[in-house]
C-alpha cells in the first residue's frame, strides 16, 4: 500500500469535511474535501494516522474488528455514517503450496490485516466507490460493468458485482469507501481480501441470504475472469471462511474443510521481503501448464489421473520415464507437499508442533529445488529463520518470487526472532524486512 502522489497521509478521528462540500459533490470535489479535512487536522493536532495502510505505520491498529476508523473515513467523505461495514482479513498459508489448483490440500489461516469497506445503499444504480490505498475515486453503473483499465484497483469490486448481477442478485447503488492494511503484492492475498470484501459487503447490505462458499467461487472467478489473474480457490476461501485462532484445511477438490484449532503458545510470524513479486504471475501460469502436461504424460501410462492429486509417489517414479526432468520435479513437489499437508494436519492435532516445523522446512527445500519458486531473499529470510532459537518451522508462503515467509515461532521467542530477522536479512543484502506476528482471523463470511 502506498501512499498517494504529494497526498499526505489522510485522516482520523472526529473531524467531519466542510459542510459547503456536501457529500452530493462527491467525487469531483473528493481530493480536494481530504486536503482540506487532512490540513483541518494538523492544524488542530489531530492525531494523524498513516492513511495508508503500509504494514509499518501505525495504521495496522486500525485492522482491529471494532475500530471505527472505516466509518470515520466513510464520514469524511460522503457525510453520514455508514449503514454497514465488513472487514477481509488476507491470509497466511501455512503449508500446502502450488497445491490448490492442482486440486490438493492447503492449510491457510486468515490474518489480522484486512481490507475494510463502509458503504450505504443509493437509490440509483450508480456505483461510487473511493479506495483509501490508491487514493482513488471512480464511478460505474450497475447495467454496465466494464473493466477500468486506468484504475485497475476498481476492477475487483467491478467484477465481484458483475458476477453478482449476472447470477441474478440485482444489487442496489451504493456509496463505499475501502481500504485496510494488507500489504500489496507481498503474498498475503489483498486482492482476494477486496473480491471477499465486496461480496460480503452486498451480503450485508442487502440482506442477501448467500451461501459463503458460493461468494468464495464467485470472488474466485471475479479475479480469473474479471480480472485475468489465475489463481486456486485458497485466497478466497480463507479470506472468507477463516475463523479467528484456527487455520483451514481445505480438501480444494471437493472444498470440504475443517477448522484446525492453532495453540496460542506459538506463534505465526510472517516476514515481508519486500520484493515485489515482479514474475509472480507469468512464472504461475508456466507453472500451471507444467501441472497439466504432467498429468497428461502420466495418464498416457494407463494410470487413472485427472490431476497431480490423483497421483501417489509411487506412480510418479513409474511414470518417470514419460516426464522431463522439469516436469517429474514439478510433479514431485505437489505430491510431496499434498503428502505433508495430511502429515501437517494429523500432527498438529496431536500437539506435534516440532514435526509440524520440520514439514514446514521440507515444504521450503520443495518449493525452492522441484518447483523453482522461491528467490535469494525468501531463502536468506528462511535461512536465517533456521538458525534462531524457538523456531519450529520457516518457509516461504503464498505463489513466490518475492513476497514473504511464514514462520512458526515459541511465544517467548517471537521477539528476538522478530529482531533477528530484520537484522540477518540487513546483514545479507542490505535490504529491510518486515515482520509481522500475526493472530489467525475471522473471515469475512464466517457466520
Ligand atoms: C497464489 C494463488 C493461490 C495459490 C498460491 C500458491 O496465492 O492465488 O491460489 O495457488 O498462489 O499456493
Amino acid at each position: 500500500m502506498r501512499c498517494g502522489a504529494g497526498v499526505p497521509p489522510a485522516v482520523l478521528g472526529g473531524v467531519s469535511p466542510p459542510p459547503e462540500l456536501g457529500h452530493q459533490h462527491y467525487p469531483g470535489l473528493l481530493v480536494e474535501t481530504i486536503r482540506q479535512i487532512q490540513s483541518a487536522a494538523s492544524e488542530t493536532g489531530v492525531i494523524i494516522i498513516g492513511g495508508l495502510p503500509h504494514p509499518a505505520t501505525p495504521f495496522a491498529a486500525h485492522s482491529k474488528r471494532g475500530d471505527p476508523m472505516i466509518e470515520q473515513r466513510f464520514k469524511a467523505i460522503y457525510g453520514t455514517a455508514p449503514e454497514v461495514v465488513v472487514r477481509a482479513p488476507g491470509r497466511v498459508n501455512l503449508i500446502g503450496e502450488h497445491t490448490d489448483y492442482n486440486d490438493g490440500f492447503v492449510l491457510p489461516a486468515a490474518i489480522d490485516r484486512s481490507i475494510d469497506f463502509a458503504g450505504r445503499k443509493r437509490a440509483d444504480r450508480t456505483v461510487r466507490l473511493h479506495s483509501l490505498d490508491f487514493d482513488g475515486s471512480v464511478e460505474f453503473s450497475l447495467d454496465d460493468i466494464q473493466k477500468d483499465g486506468a484504475n485497475r484497483w476498481s476492477n475487483y469490486v467491478r467484477g465481484v458485482s458483475k458476477y453478482l448481477e449476472e447470477d441474478g442478485h440485482r444489487l442496489s447503488g451504493a456509496d463505499l469507501v475501502f481500504g485496510g492494511n494488507v500489504p500489496r503484492e507481498a503474498g498475503l492475498s489483498s486482492s482476494a481480501a477486496v473480491e471477499v470484501g465486496t461480496a460480503a459487503f452486498w451480503k450485508k447490505l442487502l440482506g442477501l441470504e448467500l451461501d459463503p462458499v458460493y461468494l468464495v467461487k464467485l470472488s474466485r472467478k471475479a479475479e480469473n475472469q474479471f480480472v485475468g489473474v489465475p489463481c486456486g480457490i485458497m485466497d478466497q476461501f480463507i479470506s472468507g471462511l477463516g475463523r479467528a485462532n484456527h487455520a483451514l484445511f481445505l480438501d480444494c477438490r471437493d472444498l470440504h474443510y475443517r477448522h484446525v484449532p492453532l495453540r496460542d503458545d506459538v506463534k505465526i510470524v510472517v516476514c515481508n521481503s519486500g520484493v515485489k513479486r515482479a514474475l509472480a504471475q507469468s512464472e504461475y501460469e508456466v507453472r500451471l501448464k507444467q501441472c497439466r502436461e504432467a498429468v497428461a504424460r502420466i495418464a498416457s501410462t494407463g494410470l487413472a489421473v485427472t490431476s497431480l492429486r490423483d497421483v501417489k509417489p509411487l506412480d510418479l517414479e513409474s511414470a518417470r520415464a514419460v516426464l522431463s526432468d522439469v516436469l517429474f520435479r514439478r510433479a514431485r513437489h505437489v505430491v510431496t507437499e499434498n503428502e505433508r499437508v495430511l502429515e501437517a494436519i494429523k500432527v498438529l492435532e496431536s500437539g506435534n508442533l516440532e514435526r509440524f516445523g520440520e514439514l514446514m522446512n521440507a515444504s521450503h527445500v520443495s518449493l525452492r529445488d522441484d518447483y523453482e519458486v522461491s528467490s535469494k531473499e525468501l531463502d536468506v529470510l528462511v535461512e536465517v529463520a533456521w538458525k534462531q532459537p524457538g523456531v519450529l518451522g520457516a518457509r516461504m508462503t503464498g505463489a513466490g518470487f518475492g513476497g514473504c515467509t511464514v514462520n512458526l515461532v515459541r511465544q517467548e521467542a517471537a521477539e528476538a526472532f522478530s529482531e533477528a530477522i530484520i537484522r540477518g536479512y540487513k546483514e545479507a543484502l542490505g535490504l529491510k524486512a518486515e515482520v509481522y506476528i500475526c493472530k489467525a482471523s475471522e473471515g469475512a463470511l464466517s457466520a
